[in-house]
């Protein structure tokens, strides 16, 4: 993985782009905060353990944006105070879907912020020669149906895995606009093919990076994000 010629991009690999991404597309603020964590997790001299806790905290924020595009009630309540205070509620019913492997390193981020929250799971792998996603296996909460469902998956880099991941939940019944996929990096590809496909999908992430290599790595990326999470590189 990290220093292998496959996800290698040298500076002149990376175009400057100019792209915008669509409105369905939320893109955190890019403050100084993240744009510092962000760069220790690129750093290809960054060691596991930095890696892991650092895209954790990044994962975190993720995770709390994602939140916001749940649906919500108007729920009033009455304060110590005895004065009534309109506010919101959670409709209810979030559930989170992990594309495994690499989408479980976001399950933690996802309990932490949803007491008791059920997991489903999708595994699929790329093909490290052609990029193609294979469906290995599922399993989902059984009334997924009926659940607003955030996707969990760090890397949007041709799309594949992620589209195939939507095929899934959209034959177990879950509408379309129900998804939100929380993401770390994108590209303009990943994006198109995704939207493309369900215009109704919502993405959140950190970043749109600008392009993808002759291997289908994201640059400037961050490399293989399963290997450096998990630490198989
Ligand atoms: C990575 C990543 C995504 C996928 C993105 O997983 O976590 O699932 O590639 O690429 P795509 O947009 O071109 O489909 P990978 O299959 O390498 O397995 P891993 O989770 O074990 O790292
Ligand atoms: N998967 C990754 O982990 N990184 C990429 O750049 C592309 C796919």
């Amino acid at each position: 993985m990290i220093g292998t010629s496959k996800e290698e991009g040298s500076a002149s690999d990376a175009k400057s782009s100019s792209y915008t991404p669509p409105p369905n597309v939320i893109v955190l603020p890019q403050t100084k905060e993240l744009v510092a964590l962000m760069t220790i997790i690129r750093d290809k001299e960054t060691g596991r353990s930095d890696f892991v806790f650092y895209s954790d905290r990044i994962i975190r924020l993720l995770v709390e944006e994602g939140l916001n595009h749940v649906a919500f009630v108007e729920k009033t309540v009455i304060t110590p105070t005895g004065v009534e205070y309109k506010g919101l509620g959670f409709q209810g019913g979030i559930c989170g879907v992990s594309i495994m492997r690499a989408g479980e390193s976001m399950e933690q981020g996802l309990r932490e912020c949803c007491k008791g929250v059920r997991i489903g799971k999708i595994l699929i792998q790329r093909d490290e020669e052609t990029a193609m996603p294979t469906l290995f296996y599922s399993k989902l909460p059984e009334d997924i149906a009926s659940r607003q469902v955030l996707l969990l998956d760090p890397m949007l880099a041709t799309g594949g895995s992620a589209h195939k991941a939507i095929e899934v939940l959209i034959e177990r019944g879950v509408p379309e606009d129900h998804i939100v996929f929380v993401n770390l990096v994108a590209c303009p590809e990943g994006i198109k093919y995704l939207l493309d496909g369900y215009p109704k999908l919502r993405i959140v992430t950190a970043c749109v990076d600008t392009c993808l290599n002759e291997k289908k790595y994201i640059l400037p990326g961050l490399g293989d994000f399963g290997d450096r999470y998990f630490g198989t590189a």
